[in-house]
């Protein structure tokens, strides 16, 4: 069954074009609740960690270098099938090809800077939401 939370980040590239507020706007506006939200930064260590999946990958040292460039928003979001639904919202990877409306597409400028994160798994939400928050330990 799937699961009724994702775990977003608005990304520093979104954080810094002033486009926090819009964004969370739209989140609500699609139906997701905000169950825990924080303004912070990450460290080399953190976003390493995070991304850690994508360590041998050939962007991984341009990912970590932009996700601690600059403050971000990370939070915990709640609808009925959050993950995939959250996935729709935001669009794909890389803006050029996410569809109208959807938040890469109205936010992201490029494959790296694209405004936005979105759990692409419940496994992946629930490590996510702890990551940040210990209130989501218990997920
Ligand atoms: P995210 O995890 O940030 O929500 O992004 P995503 O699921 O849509 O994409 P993912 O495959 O998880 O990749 C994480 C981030 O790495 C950068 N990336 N660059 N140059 C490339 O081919 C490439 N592929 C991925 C993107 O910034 C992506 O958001
Ligand atoms: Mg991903």
């Amino acid at each position: 069954m799937s699961g009724k939370i994702t775990f977003t980040m608005i990304k520093p590239d979104a954080v810094d074009n002033g486009h926090t507020g819009k964004i969370i706007d739209h989140i609500i506006q699609k139906g997701f609740k905000i169950v825990a939200m924080k303004y912070t930064r990450l460290s080399d260590e953190k976003a390493g960690e995070f991304y850690d999946i994508h360590r041998e990958r050939p962007f991984f040292k341009d990912l970590v270098s932009f996700m601690t460039s600059g403050p971000i928003v990370a939070a915990v979001l709640e609808k009925e099938n959050a993950v995939a639904d959250f996935r729709n919202v935001i669009g794909a990877t890389d803006p050029q090809k996410a569809e109208a409306g959807t938040i890469r597409n109205l936010y992201a400028k490029s494959i790296d800077a694209n405004a936005i994160h979105g759990s692409d798994s419940d496994e992946n939400a629930a490590r996510e939401a702890s990551f940040f928050f210990s209130a989501f330990e218990r997920f």
